[in-house]
């Protein structure tokens, strides 16, 4: 026991003393003073964006918060994102693995958790060569278009239906609908989803699968940061283990049943399974890489899109004047006798402006994910030594008044006055982060969330609740890694086009 425990003493001594030398050695960036062992963990406020942006004001716009032992350095300004994600972007292209996420990735096997490196360039060959195409992007639109359709149909159900009462809607249930049927067609080839929205077994068990990860990969926090007190949080390992399990045998039934669709048909479909499935020799890709993948995009892409959509439509809630500038322009671009398509987007381009005015204020991924330093290297005249995080907090940089006039007005306007790139081009406008790492999902996440509001702002009038004034709807975020809005936004829809335009126009493909 008391050989032990001076081991254990030790063993503490010397890291201390490293992270100590360290500090010395480096000139780090400022940041508010951290306790020993904890660092500032107990300072940080649970919307970090927000803190991070406060504590900017204090010590400048680069930031040492420490974690335990790990430093996260996080940049607020455009001039130092476009250093972190372009002047220093292969020195800061790795990520910071959390023991769950190591686990789900199997040590980054996948794309997201994936270091860079060899196999990150090869399967990030794979979604730029093959996945994400204009030419996939086209032919997956009819089921975007299914997806928007029946929102727009489930929509108008509802709020004409006599016998409901209360015509209020919580309109994050419709778009997560349609977040939740796009993304496991896109990927999985699957509607698990009927027309009545009765959810089917294997729907209920991804469903169960995406909640497991999600209580399982919180409920290490404390010891993610403080790696030798980890013996004191013993890791769940059959937890994460029959998780693992539980989403592989989903997994490699779906993939088992289409291999046999494709055999009897001897075509294969647009959609990732396939796709994946028939590249994996092409591109030496394990199935653990490939189940990985299909993962990543579920992960990355469904909670997103329905959170973007929702902040959208709460600016237009709160906003009449938008609301009504955006339907004259699609009244007189798309008319009354038919409904809105994605082709319809480049003669909509005060519409496309609602949706960038939208990821500006509101980018559902505020301090996007952590990059890992891979190298020691200078930011801002700082140094940022090798295993930091660095985070760019795309919300403060956007919101910044000193690059953007009136930052928290709602103006879509301004991108009509100037044409601003949200892809990663323009470092004033990151909500899918630059550089080597920026989203592969980009367009998609694009064109969803637009589609989403031309149908919504096309078919229906939107206000609030009875009672309740516009600036009374809450524009707070939940904590997390994604900023849901933190009172999920009601309203009520009043139908404005003809009724047999509110029909959804379903596809099998
Ligand atoms: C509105 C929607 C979306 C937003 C705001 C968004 C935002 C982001 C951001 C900020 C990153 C991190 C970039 C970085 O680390 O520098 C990212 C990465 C990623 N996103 Fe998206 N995304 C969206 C939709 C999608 C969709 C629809 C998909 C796929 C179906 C997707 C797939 C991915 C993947 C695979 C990565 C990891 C890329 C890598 O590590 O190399 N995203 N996304």
């Amino acid at each position: 026991m008391g050989l032990l425990l001076i081991i254990t003493v030790s063993i503490v001594a010397i890291i201390l003393s490293y992270k100590l030398i360290q500090r010395l050695r480096f000139k780090l960036p400022p940041g508010p003073r951290p306790l020993p062992v904890v660092g500032n963990l107990y300072d940080v406020k649970p919307v970090r964006f927000r803190c991070y942006s406060e504590w900017a004001k204090v010590y400048g716009p680069i930031i040492s918060v420490w974690f335990g032992s790990t430093l996260n350095v996080v940049v607020s300004n455009t001039e130092l994102a476009k250093e972190v994600l372009k002047d220093r972007d292969q020195q800061l292209a790795d990520r910071h693995r959390t023991r769950s996420a190591a686990k789900f990735s199997r040590d980054g096997q996948d794309l997201i958790w994936a270091d860079y490196g060899p196999h990150y360039v090869k399967v990030r060959k794979v979604c730029t060569l093959e996945l994400f195409t204009p030419k996939r992007l086209e032919g997956l639109r009819p089921i975007r278009e299914d997806e928007v359709t029946a929102m727009v149909e489930s929509i108008f159900k509802d709020c004409t239906n006599p016998e409901s009462k209360n015509k209020t809607l919580q309109v994050r249930d419709y778009l997560g609908a349609v977040a939740f049927n796009n993304i496991t067609r896109l990927v999985f080839g699957k509607r698990f989803m009927n027309s009545e929205g009765i959810i089917d077994e294997q729907g209920k068990e991804f469903k169960g699968i995406v909640a497991n990860g999600t209580k399982i990969g919180a409920s290490l926090a404390m010891a993610e940061h403080i790696p030798w007190l980890r013996w004191m949080f013993p890791l769940e390992e059959e937890a994460f283990a029959k998780h693992a399990a539980r989403r592989d045998n989903l997994t490699r039934t779906i993939m088992e049943e289409h291999t046999a669709a494709r055999k009897k048909s001897g075509g294969a479909k647009q959609h990732f399974v396939d796709a994946l499935l028939t590249l994996q020799e092409k591109y030496d890709l394990s199935d653990d890489t490939v189940i990985g993948l299909l993962w990543d995009m579920i992960t990355a892409g469904m909670d997103t899109t329905a959170i973007a959509a929702e902040w959208a439509m709460a600016e237009l809630i709160k906003n009449p004047r938008v609301q009504q500038k955006a339907q004259e322009e699609l009244d007189r671009v798309v008319g009354f006798e038919r409904v809105m398509s994605e082709t319809d987007f480049s003669s909509l381009p005060y519409l496309q402006s609602v949706t960038k005015e939208a990821f500006r204020m509101h980018p559902p991924t505020p301090l996007m994910l952590p990059h890992k330093a891979n190298a020691n290297v200078k930011i801002g005249g700082y140094d940022i030594p090798k295993g930091s995080n660095v985070h760019v907090n795309v919300w403060a940089v956007a919101n910044d008044p000193a690059v953007w006039k009136d930052p928290e007005v709602f103006r879509p306007e301004r991108f009509l006055e100037e044409d601003v790139d949200m892809k990663g081009h323009d470092y004033r406008l990151l909500p899918f982060g630059a550089g080597r790492r920026v989203c592969p999902g980009a367009q998609l996440g694009i064109n969803l969330v637009t589609s989403m509001l031309g149908h919504l702002l096309h078919h229906f009038v939107w206000t609030p609740p009875e009672g309740v004034k516009a600036e009374e709807i809450d524009m707070a975020e939940n904590p997390g890694l994604v900023a849901y809005m933190r009172t999920p936004v009601q309203a009520v829809a009043t139908p404005r086009l003809p009724s047999d335009l509110y029909k959804r126009v379903a596809v099998d493909i």
